[in-house]
């Protein structure tokens, strides 16, 4: 199987990206789907949440800059043998003004991620991006084969949404990823007891149709606790709501890519 590289992305903070990307990740693994999530994010909070460290020199930073290589920065993460990632640092915030020097500064981590495809080792590759559409998200957009959108199921919603669209419109209409595509549109801290959620779904629903995933994300208070534990939700707390949401979830994620083997 050739590895998929899907990019969780929206440049509006709190939304739900590094809470999906982590329990997706956990559960693709779990699935037996061996899958490296790169944390871009230089808040690390990816890294803590599956309970390692930030630490300098252990991030893509250093293979951005030009030294050694992100084979090299993939770590196993000791909860699941299927489970790797590559973590972040806080430096990385620094190559936001680095790669916009560079000639071809928006191809340098589909460069990166080249060998790590051709190792043949993973199945999937999630990346997790900071809430900015600077350069880094902007990286994991052109390194990726679909984007994934978080959307908060509250009061403006959608606002922001055109911009990221217009990206991926504009990468798409370019030779630098001509073949990235919209993959979903997941709906985050969804509660179900509030009238305004349910008309938000149905909003972005009427708009995405079919591109937004038919499982939503309620709003639980075990999936905020799990990070501080360094713990995906299957580990901290198998049978709540957010668990089951997320095994739903991604039961749907590799439907709709064709994940299963
Ligand atoms: N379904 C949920 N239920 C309850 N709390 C949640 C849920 N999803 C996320 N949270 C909490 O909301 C906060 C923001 O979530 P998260 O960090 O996943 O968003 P983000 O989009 O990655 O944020 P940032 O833009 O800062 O990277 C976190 O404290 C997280 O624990
Ligand atoms: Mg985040």
């Amino acid at each position: 199987m050739t590895t998929k590289v899907f990019s969780i992305a929206n440049q509006k903070g709190g939304v739900g990206k590094t809470t999906t990307a982590i329990n997706l990740a956990y559960a693709l693994a779990e699935s037996g789907l061996k899958t490296v999530l790169i944390d871009m994010d230089p808040q690390g909070n990816a890294t803590s949440a599956l309970g390692l460290e930030n630490k300098e020199g252990g991030s893509v930073y250093g293979p951005l800059c030009g030294e050694g290589t992100i084979l090299e920065q993939v770590q196993s993460v000791q909860s699941h043998t299927n489970l790797f990632m590559v973590p972040s640092e806080m430096d990385l915030a620094a190559i936001e003004v680095e790669l916009a020097q560079r000639d071809n500064y928006l191809l340098q981590l589909t460069g990166l991620l080249e060998p790590l495809k051709a190792s043949d080792n993973y199945d999937v590759i999630l990346i997790d991006c900071p809430p900015a559409l600077g350069m880094l998200s902007m990286n994991s957009l052109v390194a990726a084969d679909y984007l994934i959108i978080t959307l908060q199921a509250e009061y403006m919603a959608m606002e922001g949404l055109s911009q990221i669209l217009k990206v991926l419109d504009s990468l798409k209409a370019s030779s630098i990823n001509p073949n990235l595509e919209l993959g979903g549109i997941l709906m985050t801290l969804f509660d179900r007891r509030v009238n305004l959620a349910h008309q938000v779904v149905g909003e972005v629903r009427k708009h995405f149709d079919e591109l937004v995933f038919r499982n939503n994300i309620p709003r639980s208070v075990r999936l905020s606790e799990a990070p501080s534990f360094g713990q995906s939700i299957f580990e901290y707390d198998p049978n709540c709501a957010g668990a089951y949401a997320y095994k739903y979830f991604t039961e749907e994620f590799i439907e709709r890519f064709d994940l299963g083997s």
